[in-house]
């Protein structure tokens, strides 16, 4: 049965089958509702119900709510099934960036390690908006893949992906056996909310893998608004041949109040952290009451960095922001 979602105060509205989340449904109006993970661990979707019959998911994470969140009707929207008529309180949000469906020619395919620099270049005339941080889904053979922009927007019309080799990925495979410069690949974008805050707190930077792409994009906002909030960059990788672009972190320590730590999993040289990303907030950090944090890696680290900075560093849910990713086939 189809009910009527209305984000209030925007006065925005679209259609919702009951069994479907209310996320999904949004996002196939073109509506780009905040999120992330999509799958209930991230908590970007969180959103305050103010009318109607909501449900969320028996397998909802509830330890995501806190109490004045849970008895104020908030729930997570990628988890919600709407039974009636719905109205959803969402200050600020205003859909600014449209969700489109386009094709892009690949311009440049370049490699470093594990790793694929892709550039896409939008149709002459074809106008693309998104914010820093957000990303697209690549449609591919009947299935979608989820990849970052790793630029931030540009007169040049071009989109820049990272793309970790996976043997077997779908689209992974593709680009290092099929795709080649010239290649028509269609895509559906900008999603998510994985965005900077207008605030100036100081800001710790995780990352992990190609979780560098959103960073990427954010740092060179910030660079391009003379932004110079303190931000503390930790990317994590298993080996220091995973790393990519390492060109790129002195020229924005040039730009930026940027301190730089490198985290790998076994045998780290000289400047490079041994363990986790999270081992090394635990060495340096006591409080984060006044920071954010932003994390952009694998759903296991996300969730361990969540943990550990709400519950032992004091770090305020709401200076959390994420966008977690899955490897799929
Ligand atoms: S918890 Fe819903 S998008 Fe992550």
């Amino acid at each position: 049965m189809n009910f009527r979602i209305s984000i209030s105060p925007a006065n925005i509205e679209f259609d919702c089958n009951e069994d479907n989340n209310i996320l999904a449904e949004a996002l196939t109006a073109k509506i780009n509702l905040p999120h992330g993970c999509k799958s209930g661990n991230c908590g970007a979707c969180k959103c305050q119900v103010t009318n109607g019959d909501v449900t969320q998911e028996d397998n909802t994470n509830m330890a995501i709510f806190s109490q004045d969140e849970i008895d104020a009707g908030y729930v997570l929207l990628c988890k919600s099934h709407a039974h009636s008529d719905v109205t959803l309180n969402l200050p600020g949000f205003s859909n600014s960036h449209p969700i489109k469906t386009l094709p892009a020619k690949i311009s440049s395919i370049d490699k470093s390690g594990t790793t694929a620099i892709v550039m896409l270049k939008l149709p002459a005339g074809q106008k693309f908006e998104f914010s820093a941080g957000q990303y697209i889904d690549i449609l591919y053979e009947g299935q979608n893949r989820s990849y970052s922009l790793a630029n931030y927007a540009t007169d040049k019309n071009e989109l820049e992906l990272h793309i970790r080799y996976r043997k077997g990925g779908l689209f992974s495979e593709a680009v290092w056996s099929q795709l080649t410069v010239g290649s028509i690949v269609r895509f559906k974008g900008p999603l998510g909310s994985f965005t900077l805050s207008k605030n100036d707190k100081p800001i710790v930077m995780v990352c992990t893998g190609t979780g560098l792409a959103p960073v990427k994009a954010i740092l060179e906002q910030m660079i391009a608004t003379n932004n110079l909030r303190p931000v503390h960059l930790i990317w994590g990788n298993f080996t220091t041949e995973d790393f990519y672009l390492t060109e790129l972190l002195a020229k924005w320590q040039e730009k930026l109040n940027l301190r730089v730590s490198l985290c790998v999993n076994e045998n780290p040289p000289i400047g490079y952290h041994n363990g986790l990303v999270t081992d090394l907030i635990v060495n340096e950090y006591e409080n984060l009451m006044d920071y954010e944090v932003y994390a952009c890696g694998n759903s296991q680290m996300i969730q361990s960095l969540y943990q550990l900075a709400t519950t032992q560093l004091n770090l305020s849910a709401g200076n959390f922001f994420s966008d977690s990713f899955t490897p799929s086939k």
